[in-house]
């Protein structure tokens, strides 16, 4: 028989703690008891698993008695406050923020690529980055074929990766724009996201690199084990609702046939092929919202590297690029 395991979700009110729930009963998890965790403010509202409402308690240092697995997604400075409080009272964290990903004592994981760094845990697991998940999804296959040389990756994120606050804002800022009146809130971006494309996610270092970008340099490298790989990039918020997209150029140690990549990547775990550009076929972020492949299409041979393809990658990242590939990560426990 199946093991039944007690699961808290930290940040349940959130919008990836909400997916996480959603997932864990879509799959049906065998959760014995469920935990809905949030700060004070949202202590006493309600969450729904199973049909049935259950009381969101804020997160405190007895919450996590008895608790097997804890999904974390409420921010990195709650984690750092909590995650070790959960892994001494014996659960296994899967955490969603980037608190602990480049720790070299907790596996980095996407299930299709390393699954096996997930028993070297010692109670905490780190989901990664939601950007950097869909794009070694389509790489990893790529890679055992042809070994991956340089990357180079220009995202399109949705703004359901910064969280509720930011899926409002865009929605009432399009609504201002679209009454002809101007835009004054900047409350979450720097500037106005509706009608904008802001090439700035998350602090700029001295050389003007953001940490979104170095994200995905380190993230990638840690995930698919090869700490030499070299990878640049350019991260761009949009002003979608949800589900990322991604421009993918990759050079090969060996040569890699646009037909042989496509057979590959219709092959792999996760992976959903729609190429046929002629067509207009090709995975767009209104058709991967809400689902869980990462899709791929667009699959061509790059016009300026030898040995390069480019690709265009979408995925939903509050699902692959969040709660999906914690609770998978959750399954193989
Ligand atoms: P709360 O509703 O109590 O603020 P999102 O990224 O969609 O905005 O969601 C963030 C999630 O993280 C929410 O569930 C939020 O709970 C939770 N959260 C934020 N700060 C804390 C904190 N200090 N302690 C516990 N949960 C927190």
């Amino acid at each position: 028989m199946e093991k039944m395991r007690s699961v808290a979700v930290l940040g349940a009110t959130g919008l990836v703690g909400r997916e996480m729930i959603k997932i864990l009963e879509e799959r049906d998890y065998p959760v014995s008891r469920l935990l809905p965790l949030a700060s004070p403010r949202s202590a006493g509202t309600k969450a729904v698993f199973r049909g049935e409402e259950i009381t969101v308690e804020a997160v405190s240092e007895d919450s996590f008695k008895n608790i097997d697995i804890a999904l974390f997604s409420a921010g990195g400075s709650t984690s750092r406050k909590w995650a070790p409080v959960a892994a001494d009272s014996g659960s296994v964290v899967i955490d969603n923020s980037s608190a602990w990903r480049m720790d070299p004592d907790v596996p980095l994981v996407v299930p299709e690529v390393n699954p096996e760094d997930i028993p070297r845990h010692k109670g905490i697991i780190a989901n990664p980055n939601c950007s950097t998940i869909q794009a070694v999804a389509a790489l990893w296959p790529l890679h055992v074929e042809a070994g991956l040389r340089y990357v180079n990756i220009s995202t399109y994120q949705s703004v359901a990766g910064t969280g509720m606050k930011a899926v409002k804002t865009l929605k009432e800022q399009a609504e201002t724009v679209l009454r002809g009146e101007a835009v004054r809130d900047d409350e979450v971006y720097p500037h106005q996201i509706a009608f904008n494309l802001l090439p700035h996610i998350g602090a700029f270092d001295d050389e003007g690199i953001s940490e979104e970008e170095w994200k995905m340099v380190n993230e990638s490298r840690k995930i698919m084990h090869l700490p030499g790989l070299k990878v640049s990039g350019t991260t761009v918020r949009v002003p979608i609702f949800r589900c990322h997209g991604e421009s993918v150029t990759a050079q090969f140690e060996k040569d890699l046939s646009p037909e042989r990549a496509g057979e590959i990547l219709r092959s792999a775990q996760g992976i959903t092929v729609e190429d046929d550009p002629r067509k207009a076929i090709y995975p767009m972020p209104i058709n991967g919202a809400g689902k869980d492949a990462v899709y791929v299409g667009r699959i061509r041979r790059d016009t300026g590297l030898d040995n390069a393809l480019s690709m265009w990658v979408v995925s939903d990242n509050l699902r692959k690029g969040a709660a999906l590939n914690a609770v998978q990560i959750a399954e193989l426990l």
